[in-house]
């Protein structure tokens, strides 16, 4: 089955270095955008229940704004504690300004 792109949101709504806040069918998924690449992980931090798009971005790595897990937005690997699962990521593109995802059911 072919993937299929569904839009997250406007482009022009994601500020350069900096996290933004999405929902697609009760998913939520933070978009960032570093210099003019996108990326795209869950939004929910696994460790408790935080918005990392609350967080701190800094190049391509987001801090958690509850205890200040760290991960790499472009794997999602945990890169410090106190969070032990990685992030879900997600596949990203512009399209006709809008920022896409694909969004495993
Ligand atoms: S909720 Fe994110 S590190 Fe605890």
């Amino acid at each position: 089955m072919d993937a299929v792109w569904t839009k997250v949101c406007d482009a022009q709504h994601v500020q350069p270095d900096s996290a933004f806040a999405c929902e697609v069918d009760g998913r939520m998924i933070a978009i960032y955008r570093v210099e003019d690449r996108y990326f795209a992980t869950e939004n929910v931090c696994p460790h408790a229940y935080a918005l990392l798009s609350d967080g701190w971005l800094e190049g391509t790595e987001i801090e958690c704004p509850l205890h200040g897990a760290r991960f790499d937005i472009q794997s999602g690997a945990v890169l410090e504690g106190p969070a032990e699962c990685a992030l879900k990521t997600y596949a990203v593109r512009i399209e006709a300004g809008e920022v896409q995802c694909i969004i495993p059911a």
